[in-house]
Order: structure tokens, then C-alpha cells, then sequence
């Protein structure tokens, strides 16, 4: 087997850090060719830094509360992200809109989490949209971020039915449990130099992708 090169992680959050534990885990595991270098929260205070302590990851809190405008925030973000040299920008859970001016600089090298088959239901409340809309499946994508919100080129996506009584709580829950494997096996991809953005499109294996991979359909490879 080759071996596969570890790859460094800032992963930023803005609350619980379901995500982020997945990460940290399968990395302290092995499972996961990568070292989380730190944790950085635009919210203080919130349960996913005190995640980042635990496992001795630094937890930083950037609150863009303390900023006048956004692209102050925006370039006190990347001064701080940069100082960690990562090969690749985590947003698990992250909830500030970010500009060109922050996502061309990460552009091919940051992945987004969203709990919606996208193009389907970009935005907030996603769970309670799909149930309102009748649909009878729902997901989570991982994709490029670009400027535009949850817009970026799609790589994978997780599908889950949605079953007879669901109410948005239940619903939220069986696509976290799937979050949770999609996140690792996307960034298991990324460090495998499997992945990556040309233009708007997505490349894998060598091959521009027509589609979202679908998660249940590759193995873990
Ligand atoms: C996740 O469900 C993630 O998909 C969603 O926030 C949650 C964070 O949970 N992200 C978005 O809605 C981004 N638009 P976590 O903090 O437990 O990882």
C-alpha cells in the first residue's frame, strides 16, 4: 500500500461541533490521513472549542462581533488560518456568509458541509423546508466553497429517506449520522490527491465528475 501523505486541517465551526468530533476521531484513529492543527469559532464560547481542548487541538475564537465590517473580519480570519499552514479549510457548521475576497483565497483547498441535496434547499432551516415541501428524500453535500452561498461545485452527497412521522428533529438526526461518515471520506479523498477543483468543476480520479459521487455507492476507497 502506499502510504498517503498527512494533510493539515483548520477546521472552523460556530457551535457544536458534531463534524469536527467525527474528524478529530477518525484522525486520532488513523482512519483519516490528517492532523486537525486548529479549531477556530466565530462564536465564543460555543461546545465544539471545548471538542478542539480535548483533543488538544488549539481553540481559538475569532467573534466577528468585534469587527466593523465583514472584510475585516474576513482578513483577520485568514491571518488567522494561514498561520497554521493548512492544506485544506474545514467549515463544519460554520455560519457566517463568507465573500470572493475570503473564498479565492481558499479557493480548491476548502470544503463546506450543508444538510440538503444541493442544489436543493441552499440556506438555513433546511430539514424543516424539506418536510414543508413534501419531498421524500433528503442529505447533506460536501462541496467546494465558492463565493456564492452553499453554491460551490458539489463533490459528494449522502441521501436519506424521510420516513412516515418525521418532524425536523428526527430528520436532522438521521442526516447528522450520515455528516458524520461523508465529512471523513471526503477529506479521506482530498489527502489522497484524489480531488480537485478546476474552474467550477469538480475532478475525480483523473475525471470530471457529470454528478455528485453518492456516498452508499464507493466504498471506502
Ligand atoms: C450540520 O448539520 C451542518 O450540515 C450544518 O450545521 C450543522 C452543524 O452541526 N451546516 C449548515 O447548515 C451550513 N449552512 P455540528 O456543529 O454538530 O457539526
Amino acid at each position: 500500500m502506499s502510504p498517503i501523505r498527512k494533510i493539515r486541517l483548520v477546521v472552523l465551526i460556530s457551535g457544536r461541533g458534531s463534524n469536527l468530533q467525527a474528524i478529530l476521531d477518525q484522525a486520532a484513529s488513523g482512519e483519516l490521513p490528517a492532523d486537525v492543527v486548529a479549531v477556530i469559532s466565530n462564536r465564543p464560547g460555543v461546545h465544539g472549542l471545548e471538542r478542539a481542548r480535548r483533543a488538544g487541538v488549539p481553540a481559538l475564537e475569532l467573534d466577528h462581533k468585534n469587527f466593523a465590517d465583514r472584510s475585516s473580519f474576513e482578513s483577520a480570519l485568514i491571518e488567522l488560518i494561514d498561520r497554521y499552514q493548512p492544506d485544506l479549510v474545514i467549515l463544519a457548521g460554520f455560519m457566517r456568509v463568507l465573500t470572493a475576497g475570503f473564498t479565492d483565497h481558499y479557493r480548491g483547498r476548502i470544503f463546506n458541509i450543508h444538510p440538503s441535496l444541493l442544489p436543493k434547499f441552499r440556506g438555513l432551516h433546511t430539514h424543516e423546508r424539506v418536510l414543508a415541501a413534501g419531498e421524500t428524500e433528503h442529505g447533506a453535500s460536501i462541496h467546494f466553497v465558492t463565493a456564492e452561498l452553499d453554491g460551490g461545485p458539489v463533490i459528494v452527497q449522502a441521501r436519506v429517506p424521510i420516513l412516515p412521522g418525521d418532524d425536523p428533529d428526527t430528520l436532522a438526526a438521521r442526516v447528522l449520522e450520515q455528516e458524520h461518515r461523508l465529512y471523513p471520506q471526503a477529506i479521506r479523498w482530498f489527502a489522497a490527491g484524489r480531488l480537485r477543483l478546476d474552474g467550477e468543476r469538480v475532478w475525480f480520479d483523473g475525471q470530471p465528475l457529470e454528478m455528485p459521487l453518492r456516498l452508499e455507492e464507493v466504498d471506502r476507497q
